[in-house]
């Protein structure tokens, strides 16, 4: 996937991308179309989508531009403007509007709020009197604005139709991210491909991957979110210093399991090279910085949680030696571990996360081995999945796209990508928990340096970027399934963490609440090794006898 490691196999897939997409005019390795002369000092909005719906609301976001004004990324120069969206029952008569209160801003976001559930809508958004077209799809089905299926041309008025909410009491809600990314300046580059270069941050800006992950941690303290889960890519390349500023940002947002738990994707793996020298030895290659972080007391990189009923997995998938661009892996004693878990409580409601997903489907870029993990293990995972009904959701990152899938071996069970923290669309999936189901809805990081950067890194890949990452049906980043979890209890929203703050005075605990003593479990090779007061369970595998030995690159990215 762009951003991550390319082999030389990959690249040329890619460059038969780049080359199959430019001449029909599927968007990469052009220009956007411009609306009018340059120097009017007219605006020109681009790029609705609708991002979130819920319930009882929807979120709406684009861009406007200097009219027939091109900078250096290939797109309009920023223009402020107002934003509105008129909307209503009935498309003839879109008879309310909502309104941004910023019209300082070229990034725009409006509310849709007291929607009705089941109900359908239209609507159309506008800025300087202008109505906004959606984000070009035209390398696959689906489109931007609409719950309809198919393409959405033209201005609008595009439709939606409310979901209903997840039936029964809500009991909490959890985030759900991956690929920060920290350490990392340029984002979505796939090898030295032409046209495919990547974007950096605009010029005397904070670093973008800080930038948005200080957003979403404040987004998900603002909804009340009562844990996150980090599904891997924490780092660019484990280095120390970069690793050092992830765990300054995770500690600000809260205590370590009990407020965040984070796994390791293929870019946190342990590395060779000076920088890595002082870490300690890597359980399969190199020195293990990551582990020195996150990992104490020579903790696995797997872990299971158990909170207000709720079981949760996390999965190192990337517990194998390489260099980062083949297919994920579990050891053996992982493996083993996460079959013993998984079974051990087969009807338990159970979140399993981790880096790389299980499988990827529908997409409109080239699809690698190092796209998804290992495929008999994947196999072998949903087979659990199968025998243990109470698993309903496995989380994955490394692709950077929302993308919902079902999974046939598995009937009951989504799999959910989450675009990544750190670019375009940028943001994170909010897991609301309710007795009879649940509900996933993707959120854009909201702060205005967040919104800058999504605007800058939607250029990615030859602008062609939103077709992969947004997501193509707005079901795969809002999603709402009933089933029955009213056997999970109810817990408050976590008071307001201490995000913003520099730099990093650790925050009380957001747990308080039970008072659940720590337990000790044992059995299945189970000890307890982090009790949060907010009654979470961290539980680990003792690693038994030494890892095998291994020195093996297996690719050559
Ligand atoms: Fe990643």
């Amino acid at each position: 996937m762009p951003g991550c490691y390319v082999t030389r196999r990959d690249t040329l897939r890619w460059t038969a991308f780049a080359l199959a997409a430019a001449p029909v005019g599927l968007g990469p390795l052009v220009a956007p179309r411009r609306a009018g002369a340059a120097g009017t000092g007219a605006v020109t909005p681009a790029h609705l989508e609708l991002v979130t719906l819920t319930e009882d609301e929807a979120i709406l976001t684009w861009y406007t531009g200097a009219t027939g004004s091109e900078d250096d990324l290939g797109r309009m120069e920023p223009a402020p403007a107002d934003a509105e969206v008129v909307w209503g029952t009935d498309p003839a008569r879109l008879d309310r509007t909502a309104s941004s209160d910023r019209t300082d801003t070229p990034y725009h976001q409006v509310r849709l709020t007291g929607l009705e559930p089941g109900r359908t809508y239209h609507y159309q958004a506008r800025s300087a009197g202008l109505p906004v077209p959606p984000t070009v799809f035209s390398l696959i089905d689906g489109n931007a604005v609409s719950t309809a299926d198919g393409p959405a041309p033209g201005t609008g008025p595009f439709a939606f139709t409310v979901p209903m909410p997840p039936p029964g009491r809500f009991l909490f809600s959890v985030v759900l991210c991956n690929d920060l990314h920290v350490g990392e300046t340029v984002a979505g580059r796939s090898g030295d491909i032409p046209g495919l270069e990547g974007v950096s941050q605009a010029p005397g800006l904070p670093p973008y991957p800080e930038v948005m992950f200080r957003s979403v941690a404040e987004d998900a303290a603002r909804l009340g979110a009562r844990f996150l889960l980090a599904a891997g890519d924490i780092t660019a390349e484990a280095e120390p210093v970069d690793l050092r500023t992830a765990r300054e940002m995770f500690d600000r947002f809260g205590e370590r399991h009990t407020d965040w738990f984070l796994t390791r994707g293929n870019h946190d793996r342990a590395h060779d090279g000076d920088p890595y020298a002082a870490c300690r030895v890597g359980r399969w290659q190199g020195h293990d910085c990551f582990a020195d972080q996150f990992l104490p007391d020579d903790e696995p990189g797997w872990i299971a949680t158990e909170a207000h009923g709720l079981r949760v997995l996390g999965l190192d998938t990337y517990d194998k030696p390489g260099k980062g661009s083949d297919s994920g892996g579990l050891s053996d004693d992982q493996m083993e571990w996460f079959r013993e878990t998984v079974d051990a409580d087969p009807d338990r409601p159970t979140v399993v996360f981790g880096h790389h997903p299980l499988v990827v489907e529908g997409s409109p870029y080239p699809v690698t081995d190092g796209s998804t993990l290992d495929a008999a293990q994947a196999a072998t995972i949903v087979e659990r999945y199968r025998a243990n009904p109470g698993v309903f959701l496995h989380h994955a990152g490394h692709t950077h796209r929302n993308k919902r899938s079902d999974l046939p071996g598995a009937p009951g069970v989504v799999h959910q990508e989450v675009a990544a923290v750190k670019e375009y669309p940028g943001g994170f999936t909010l897991l609301r928990v309710h007795e009879g189901g649940y509900a996933l809805n993707f959120h854009k990081a909201s702060s205005d340096e967040a919104a800058a950067w999504l605007e800058r890194s939607r250029t990615q890949i030859g602008h062609t970027w939103p077709q992969f990452a947004l997501g193509s049906r707005v079901s795969d980043r809002n999603l709402v399934v009933e089933r029955d979890l009213s056997g999970l209890e109810a817990a408050p929203a976590s008071p307001d963490r201490a995000t913003t703050a520099p730099p990093a005075p650790i925050p009380a605990s957001s747990g308080s609440d039970d008072g659940a003593p720590p337990v000790l479990l044992t059995g299945l090779g189970l000890a307890a090794v982090t009790a949060g007061a907010g009654g979470l369970l961290a539980l680990r595998r003792r690693r038994s006898g030494p890892p095998p030995a291994t020195d093996v690159g297996i690719d050559d990215a």
